[in-house]
């Protein structure tokens, strides 16, 4: 294994033998009897096959996905969506009590979940805020990282849920930076909706780079939880698959809908589907540009966009009375006053801005 990801895994993983599953040993050969793995065999007739555990990484799904995210099959991990994939993350690399994660706020709320369950310290390098939106603090980021508990550094990009994304320089310049002394997460979950596309072309130059990719939001897939985690080093990903994952990670009707997203006669559709929910991205956008009720629309490059409002509160509470439902982000002083919304079809975004308008100003 690189050394880059190596010398920052806990040593207790190194050693460790994973568990070897009745179907790792036997493969799932149809014409066999299986009876080596307590599975059930009086099922129901329209469940059948559902009765049996299925294949922790089916190839099939791990080569389309490895075709969809431009890198080679022994670099990808399927998980139960990018959220599983930022648990384990943080079980292999943060030593609890001890480690750290870096993360810039606003920044998605799992990476500090994660490190608080561990638990393991987060450092804040806020993003800069500025007429023109938010930037990566490079420095800020690169001096953290030389701290000895600092394991892993998560990037997100186009960032939620700020929706805007950092230059590809930038984030590439952080991580060369702090190879050798941590390993940097980049979560492209939005990656699809970007103009700047995925950084998966550079993991071969960057072995301290892991790449997050999700069924959830281009392929508009979040209820079947399914998620890739990228590598260029391929002993990582075995290490994920045989002592991280559980056992049977991708339930069957996962697995199922996936390879129907990924499948090769549906890329066009899946792609127009990214143009349509871009083009209503932008309406409404539009509309929100010219609203007496928003005071500001920060850039996006995602599938959402974050607006800052006269009366954050008062404008949720009404939109919700009317039956829509936006993200209220005021909690956070860095997103004081915003409402962070992804569109829905053309028809609900036409009524939701009807919605919208007919808030009275106090
Ligand atoms: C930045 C980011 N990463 C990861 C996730 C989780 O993705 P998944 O649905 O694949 O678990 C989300 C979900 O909203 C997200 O916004």
């Amino acid at each position: 294994m690189h050394e880059a990801i190596k010398n920052f895994i806990r040593p207790h993983y190194q050693g460790m033998d994973g568990y070897v599953s009745a179907g790792m040993e036997t493969g799932k050969d149809e014409s066999l009897v299986f009876m080596n793995a307590n599975e059930g065999h009086y099922v129901l007739p329209e469940l059948q096959g559902y009765n049996f555990y299925p294949e922790p990484q089916p190839l099939k799904l791990i080569e389309l996905m490895a075709d969809a995210y431009g890198v080679e099959t022994s670099q990808i991990v399927a998980t139960r969506g990018a959220d599983e994939s930022l648990g384990l993350l943080t079980k292999i690399f943060c030593e609890p009590h001890k480690d750290a994660i870096v993360i810039s706020e606003p920044a998605f709320g799992m990476y500090a979940v994660n490190a608080d369950s561990a638990p393991v310290k987060t450092y804040d390098v806020p993003l800069i805020k500025s007429d023109d939106g938010f930037a990566i603090d490079k420095t800020g980021i690169i001096a953290k990282a030389q701290s000895d508990d600092v394991k892993l550094v998560y990037i997100c990009s186009p960032n939620n849920p700020t929706a805007g994304s950092f230059p590809h320089s930038n984030i590439l310049e952080i991580v060369k930076a702090v190879d050798g002394h941590a390993v940097v997460v980049l979560d492209e979950a939005y990656a699809e909706f970007s103009q700047q596309g995925s950084l998966s072309g550079e993991l071969q130059n960057c072995p301290n780079l892991i790449i997050l990719r999700t069924l959830s939001k281009a392929y508009a897939l979040a209820g079947v939880r399914m998620g890739a985690t990228l590598c260029d080093d391929s002993d990582f990903i075995d290490l994920m698959k045989s002592k991280v994952l559980d056992t049977y990670p991708l339930p069957r009707p996962a697995i199922e809908a996936a390879l129907i997203a990924l499948a090769p006669a549906n890329r066009a559709q899946i792609k127009q589907n990214i143009q349509s929910c871009l083009a209503e991205r932008d309406r409404l956008k539009e509309f929100f540009e010219i609203s007496e009720l928003v005071t500001k629309v920060y850039s996006t490059d995602a599938n959402f966009m974050l607006i800052e409002v006269v009366d954050v509160k008062a404008i949720w509470q009404h939109c919700y009375d009317n039956g829509f439902v936006l993200r209220d982000f005021s909690h956070k002083p860095e997103t004081a006053n915003c409402l962070r919304i992804s569109p829905a079809t053309a028809e609900l975004n036409d009524k939701f801005m009807e919605v919208f308008k007919a808030y009275k100003l106090a």
